[in-house]
């Protein structure tokens, strides 16, 4: 206890809680998962190790890791009947609304909530792999295209854009540099602690509703403009300057200006009072991927001169705003040929082994109490009844 907080494995009473996945210390820019620092991961891990990391608290051996991907690969299909629940959604319907429900849909067939380590195991796999797919058809579904089944020779990154991008006359085969680039995205936003969406799960999952519904929640948390929907809003916020013939100074200006109503998307930060450190790496990646796929994209050369002119601006320096790690990753999707539709989605699919591994924290490792945050009262003091003639 410490004063007002008790700190417990859920989140009791309060708005605080324990938890050993992710490390962030904001003034250092730090980001650790499970104690290995984000930069480690991405010089030498996979989205599909790192998310073994994430929900086991340890780097995977040979054989667990190859159990782990017979299982993404063995889940992948969905069930012919669940495609069936595409039909009834519109051909414009958010792919956000569509993940949610479906993920919802899968629990009410997979698990009753009676749990136990090798059920998450397979669970967690499961929901790793099926988000996967649901994000394809959903995708397919939106143009109208057939769905195009998993190919089970492909690893997880590759069998998705598969998914996405082959026709049934010709197999999309994926660049290893969209693929490499693809499984650095996913990677950086597998974790990030307590933040809006993983708070989520975590008070739903508190309840003890079962991974799926709480996951689900989680996707509806993710969808605000504020938290996943941020990346799409970079790139509109690029195009806008980029079209409107406004100067970075000139965005800079209206950015600092109260009355304009125009924020510096991609740019601050709750906790980073410093650089974010996906934001570092994914801007050196969108120099990487974007020379490698021979793509020039006037947006970046927008955003590199915005980032240049903030870091010298008193306003930004003062306020310690720097670059997210929502900056330039839809630079690189973009570059990749991902639509801004999906650019949400993918933040999703990234995020499930956080959701999953804090879920998993709160629900099977430790045991944690239903979480009910108190308030301060702000309404009317005590009432009496008006009856309606006197109204
Ligand atoms: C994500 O929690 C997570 O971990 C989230 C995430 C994850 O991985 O899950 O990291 C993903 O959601 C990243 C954030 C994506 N959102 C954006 O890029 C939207 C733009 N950023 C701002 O909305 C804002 O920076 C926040 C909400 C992200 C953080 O704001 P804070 O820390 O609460 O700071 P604040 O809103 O109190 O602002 C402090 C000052 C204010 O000015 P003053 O009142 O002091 O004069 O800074 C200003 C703000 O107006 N400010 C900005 C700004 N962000 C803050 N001014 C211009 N542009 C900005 N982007």
């Amino acid at each position: 206890k410490t004063g007002l907080i008790t700190l417990d494995p859920g989140f009791g009473n309060t708005g605080a809680c324990q938890s050993g996945v992710t490390f962030i210390d904001g003034d250092q820019g730090i980001l650790r998962y499970r104690g290995l620092p984000i930069e480690q991961l991405a010089e030498h891990s996979t989205f599909v190790e790192t998310a073994w990391l994430l929900i086991n608290g340890k780097l995977p051996n040979k054989a667990e890791l190859d159990q782990f991907s017979k299982r993404l690969t063995k889940h992948a299909p969905l069930h012919e009947g669940f495609k069936n629940h595409f039909e009834g959604f519109p051909l414009n319907a958010p792919p956000m609304a569509i993940l949610s429900a479906m993920i919802n849909t899968l629990s009410s067939s997979s698990c009753d909530g009676k749990l136990h380590e090798d059920d998450i195991d397979d669970l967690s796999a499961k929901l790793m792999s099926k988000v996967r797919t649901i994000a394809a058809y959903s995708y397919r579904r939106s143009l109208g295209l057939p769905f195009i089944y998993p190919d089970p020779k492909l690893r997880y990154v590759a069998n998705f854009l598969h998914m996405m991008f082959s026709m049934p006359y010709e197999q999309h085969i994926a660049s290893q540099e969209v693929v490499d680039a693809l499984n650095l995205i996913l990677m950086l936003h597998a974790d990030h602690e307590q933040n809006c969406s993983t708070s989520t799960v975590r008070v739903v999952g508190s309840s003890k509703a079962n991974l799926y519904a709480s996951c689900a929640a989680g996707v509806g948390a993710l969808w605000g403009p504020l938290h996943g929907g941020a990346n799409v809003a970079v790139l509109e916020m690029l195009e806008a300057i980029h079209e409107g013939g406004m100067s970075a100074a000139e965005a800079l200006a209206l950015a600092k200006d109260k009355q304009s109503g125009f924020k510096l998307m991609g740019f601050g930060h709750r906790v980073y009072k410093n650089f974010d450190p996906r934001a570092l790496i994914l801007k050196r990646a969108a120099d990487r991927v974007l020379g490698r796929l021979g793509v020039q994209d006037p947006l970046l050369d927008v955003a590199r001169k915005l980032e240049e002119l903030a870091l010298i601006d008193p306003y930004f320096v003062e306020r310690k705003l720097y670059p997210n790690v929502d900056f330039y990753s839809g630079i690189i999707m973009r570059a990749m040929g991902i639509p801004t539709s999906m650019f949400t989605v993918i933040f999703a699919i990234g995020r499930m082994p956080g959701w999953i591994a804090h879920w998993k924290e709160q629900n099977h490792d430790r045991a944690s109490r239903i979480a009910r945050p108190r308030q301060i009262y702000i309404g009317p003091k005590e009432q009496v009844y008006t009856p309606m003639d006197q109204r």
